[in-house]
């Protein structure tokens, strides 16, 4: 077989050594000056932790110690902006992920804040970040889907053919239960063999079902109500989550085609975006910071791209939203298809590496590969006369490179998910002049392996530092949280 051309070749990048900067260029560089999101909020600097699900929440989407010390150890690092996991906005069962789709989770919302508030001297700003999903389930048993899931009509007996065409259901189903990948393509929907192979997963695009065509008109107060809660709970904002593979980006997708006025053109897949953040705008106190954080370029065959995201963003701009988060990719589109028993995991496919890349990649490498599309979105907003601010994500592990992304105008923020989830307090190393000791992330995406099984984020680096000390949260061989590190006096 050809080899594939030098640039898509998968290489082993090293991580790039750094020079780190000392308390006096610390102090000068733009990374950590102040900046100002909506009206009157002011960050003490650029540093960002972007939202990162922990799985530390209990069954019924309640804030426990767990998830205290979780956010509580990233506090100590004293981001300017600190963002909460993807939360909820319905009253759901959802596994342990936040919630906020009930006041009764307002009193574990307003601990979390305080833990934040506390441990960050009052520096770091806190951010909710609100979402909303459609069902998913695992991939099933053939046998199973076959007798159970598949829902047998005329189409599938005529495609059968000869005697099928009058059989028993019961015979029709245990046919199909016998018939070879070919011939499964040639006899079942595009649809049905992706609940098949994949496990079924709702779309937006389902309109025949009415909880699915009703999202327009339920989701805008869903949204607002999470808000307020937020609010009520003391955050200093709210994140919509517009990105990946969840509902809100699936509306801005190309790939939406639905009919009502929510689908087909860019105007009108930003339409119940906007209709949201009109809610929600309106639901809370102008000083509440509402930004939003949506997709760059999803990265799949017949999606939106870059195009599509400086359009949404001067959209988004011109409608108010206090900030536009950029991510890349992340999608169910191109997964990698699950184990049976699991569910399809949106960031195992080309897409997935896009937004959280690793040291295993293209010749571009992961290091501040998405900074282009930040740029573009940030370009096309301040060419439209707006000066919202842009946050940029994705391989960024270095104070270089993130300087340099602010120097050269990617974008007015820069965020870190797994470098700050490596160790929490590099931030406040790089202030104080000691970027010798931060712990570097080696972007290899053990911590994902872990999302990706539900099972509670750790990360790699420190389960392989020294035996437990006075205050560290251990389970199993794992620690829950960074070793500690205290700074000088
Ligand atoms: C364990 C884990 C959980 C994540 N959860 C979320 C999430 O809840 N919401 C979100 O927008 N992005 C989530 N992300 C993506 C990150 O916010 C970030 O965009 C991505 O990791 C790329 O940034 P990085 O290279 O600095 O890690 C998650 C990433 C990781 C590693
Ligand atoms: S587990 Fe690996 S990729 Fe994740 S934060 Fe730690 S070093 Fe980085």
């Amino acid at each position: 077989m050809a080899k594939p051309p030098v640039s898509l070749r998968v290489i082993k990048h090293a991580i790039p050594d750094e020079v780190w900067p000392t308390r006096d260029e610390a102090a000068r560089a733009r990374w950590f000056q102040p900046v100002q999101l909506g009206r009157s909020l002011v960050a003490a600097t650029r540093t960002w932790v972007p939202a990162m699900v922990p799985w530390r929440a209990t069954a019924d989407g309640e804030v426990t110690r767990d998830v205290l010390d979780w956010y509580g150890r990233f506090a100590e690092g004293r981001p300017g902006v600190l963002v909460v996991e993807a939360t909820g906005i319905r009253d759901v069962p959802s596994g342990p992920l936040l919630r906020a789709g009930h006041d009764r989770f307002i009193p574990g919302l307003a601990e979390l804040v305080r833990v934040v508030r506390e441990r960050s001297h009052g520096e770091t700003r806190l951010l909710l970040q609100l979402i909303d999903f459609l069902s998913i389930r695992r991939r099933p048993e053939p046998a199973r889907y076959f007798s159970q899931f598949l829902a047998v009509s005329d189409a599938h007996r005529a495609r059968l053919g000869g005697p099928w065409r009058s059989a028993p259901e019961a015979a029709v189903r245990a046919h199909l239960a016998t018939l070879d990948d070919a011939a499964l393509n040639a006899v079942l929907t595009a649809r049905e063999l992706d609940d098949l192979r994949m496990g079924a997963r709702e779309r937006i695009t389902d309109t025949e079902r009415p909880h699915i065509r009703e999202l327009p008109r339920v989701l805008p107060d869903l949204f607002a109500a999470a808000a307020v809660r937020a609010h009520a709970a003391g955050f200093d904002g709210v994140e919509l989550h517009y990105a990946h593979a969840y509902t809100m980006a699936s509306f801005l997708s190309a790939l939406n085609t639905r009919d009502d006025g929510y689908g087909g053109p860019r105007e009108q897949r930003v339409r119940l975006p906007l209709e949201v953040f009109a809610r929600v705008r309106a639901a809370v106190p102008p000083d509440f910071v509402v930004g939003c954080r949506y997709l760059g370029d999803e990265v799949i065959a017949g999606g939106s791209g870059v195009d599509d995201a400086a359009y949404f963003g001067v959209a988004f701009a011109r409608a108010g939203l206090d900030f536009l988060s950029l991510s890349k990719g992340g999608k169910f589109e191109d997964a990698r298809q699950p184990a049976i028993g699991a569910a399809a995991y949106p960031y195992t496919g080309p897409s997935g590496h896009e937004c959280m890349p690793t040291v295993r990649s293209d010749a571009r490498g992961p290091f501040g590969r998405n900074l282009a599309l930040a740029r573009a979105v940030r370009a096309a907003v301040r060419a439209a006369g707006f000066t919202t601010p842009v946050v940029a994500a994705g391989g960024i592990n270095s104070f270089t490179l993130a300087e340099r992304a602010l120097a050269d105008g990617d974008a007015d923020i820069v965020a870190a998910a797994r470098q700050s989830l490596a160790d929490p307090d590099w931030f406040l190393k790089l202030r104080l002049g000691r970027g010798a000791e931060v712990r570097r992330c080696k972007l290899t995406n053990y911590c994902e392996a872990l999302d990706q099984q539900h099972k509670k984020v750790t990360c790699q680096l420190w389960d392989r530092l020294d035996p437990a000390g006075a205050g560290d949260r251990i389970e199993g061989r794992r620690r829950l949280v960074a070793p500690p590190w205290t700074p000088p006096p």
